[in-house]
């Protein structure tokens, strides 16, 4: 048996380097499983149908369930000269029962079931992706309910711009990564439909029940076209572009963390399970697993391009260039898992320095402008007129090389404004004012605390 072997329509078997070439078993054999439990749904479903007689399907789904376990054990190695996962299988069967085996193909092409087996297996990686980022979520939760009122500067264009507390910076993230889950969770909807029963491009003949094979993998209907059930990747790019927006943040973040490290800020250090040394500066201690977690985002941003590029030029249906697929959105899926599960342990090992973070709020930076305008504006002076003034204020600190306004005195702020009292000052606290800033969303760490219950809940339902 084969369809490459000069048995059927070719006349001469395949070139060695063609079919190096050709094979895609490299890639897809770790579908092994999927294939084999999409054959099994099959099998069952063509029983049901009388298509096959019941004895010959159990004899095909004892014989599928030993390859798995064979395969699954390594007692069988996959052979790196098959075609392909699906060949593989079919052919490893027909050797193990005999002709039986040579029914399981009844009312089916590779072009369905590679259709299938992809989306059964992504389907799986979805779900364990989503079980990572939420244990991130967890990390970060912890961290941030420790921090609810350790102040930190915001910043705006990377200069220093209001107080705010690390809590709330961290709870930024998770905000990011809840949205990752929720996309995550909508690709998995339109990923979970079975396309199995469209053949090769036109269905079949024969009297087949599709529904009970999406019944018997568990999927949540079926494609509505066999044209479409073929030729469909949006998944994969789906899932792909999913990926690359999980990734961004997760190197915004690593940003932030190698920011953070360096001896200018300080403001965090890596445990020294999280950090590497360098081969000729015995000082350094360098934050390389972030820098790599944002190296990797190029990769999965390449994925995704090479994905939407293989496909951008395709005529309907099935052709062979799809099988291009496979590596980009694997190896998406393999990046993200493997970021995800080295920065949890790499956040929750960190320590963090409160005290620099506090120091850097309280010196320097003008950072109460804000809170100096707002005050002007409650006793009355129109907001624009506050904020004029108010930079007035700054560029006469500046000069005089004061560096907080609240160092300015009573008397010389009144020479800017009568409107200024001695209650200015706490205007001016950085605590104060954060504590203040307690509507929703907002740095309080009253809010803060309520932003992190919500995240506990969706961490718990979702
Ligand atoms: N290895 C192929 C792929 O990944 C399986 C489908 C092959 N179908 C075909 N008509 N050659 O796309």
């Amino acid at each position: 048996m084969g369809i490459n072997d000069a048995s059927g329509r070719l006349d001469k078997k395949l070139e060695k380097a063609v079919n190096d070439f050709n094979s895609s078993i490299r890639f897809d054999g770790k579908l092994y499983r999927e294939d084999i439990e999409g054959s099994i749904a099959h099998a069952k479903m063509l029983s049901k149908c009388g298509i096959l007689e019941k004895s010959e399907a159990d004899k095909i789904v004892r014989g599928l369930k030993s390859v798995l376990a064979d395969i699954a054990s390594g007692k069988t190695a996959l052979p790196k000269d098959a075609e392909d996962i699906h060949m593989f299988v079919e052919e490893e069967l027909v050797r193990r029962i005999g002709d039986s085996g040579k029914n399981l193909h009844v009312a089916r092409s590779r072009n369905d079931q590679v259709a299938l087996d992809t989306r059964l297996y992504l389907r799986g990686k979805t779900d364990e992706i989503v079980g990572a980022v939420k244990n991130l979520l967890r990390e970060i939760a912890a961290v941030a309910a420790d921090n609810t009122d350790t102040l930190m500067p915001a910043y705006t264009h990377l200069q220093k711009a209001q107080p705010v507390t690390f809590a709330h910076h961290l709870m930024a993230y998770a905000a990011m990564l809840m949205r990752d889950i929720s996309r995550i969770k909508d690709c998995k909807k339109r990923m979970n439909i079975s396309p199995l029963g469209s053949g090769a491009v036109a269905a079949t003949t024969f009297e087949t029940d599709r529904d009970e094979v999406a019944r018997l993998l568990k999927f949540d209907g079926v494609t509505n076209n066999s044209i479409d059930g073929v030729s469909d990747r949006d998944f994969c790019i789906e899932l792909a572009s999913v990926i690359a927006i999980l990734m961004m943040h997760l190197s915004r973040f690593s940003e932030e963390i190698i920011l953070w490290c360096s001896s200018e800020f300080k403001y965090i250090e890596l445990d020294d399970g999280y950090a590497t040394s360098s081969s000729m500066m015995p000082q350094k201690k360098n934050p390389d697993i972030a820098e790599l977690v944002r190296g990797k985002t190029g990769r999965t941003y390449g994925n995704l391009v090479a994905l939407l590029t293989v496909m951008k030029g395709l005529p309907l249906a099935y052709n062979k260039d799809m099988q291009e697929d496979k590596e980009a959105v694997f190896d998406s899926v393999e990046t993200v898992l493997q970021c995800l599960n080295i920065f949890a342990p790499m956040l929750k090992t960190a320590t963090v320095n409160k005290e620099k973070m506090r120091a850097a709020t309280l010196s320097g930076g003008y950072m109460n402008a804000t809170d100096c305008a707002d005050y002007l504006t409650k006793k009355g002076m129109p907001f624009r007129d506050a904020y004029t003034l108010t930079g007035a204020v700054v560029k006469y600190c500046v000069k005089a090389q004061i560096k907080d306004i609240a160092d300015l005195s009573l008397s010389e702020l009144k020479v800017f404004s009568p409107l200024f009292e001695n209650d200015v000052y706490d205007a001016l606290d950085a605590a104060i004012s954060v504590a203040l800033r307690k509507c929703a969303g907002g740095p309080s760490p009253e809010s803060v605390e309520k932003e992190i219950a919500t995240l506990k809940a969706f961490i718990g339902k979702s």
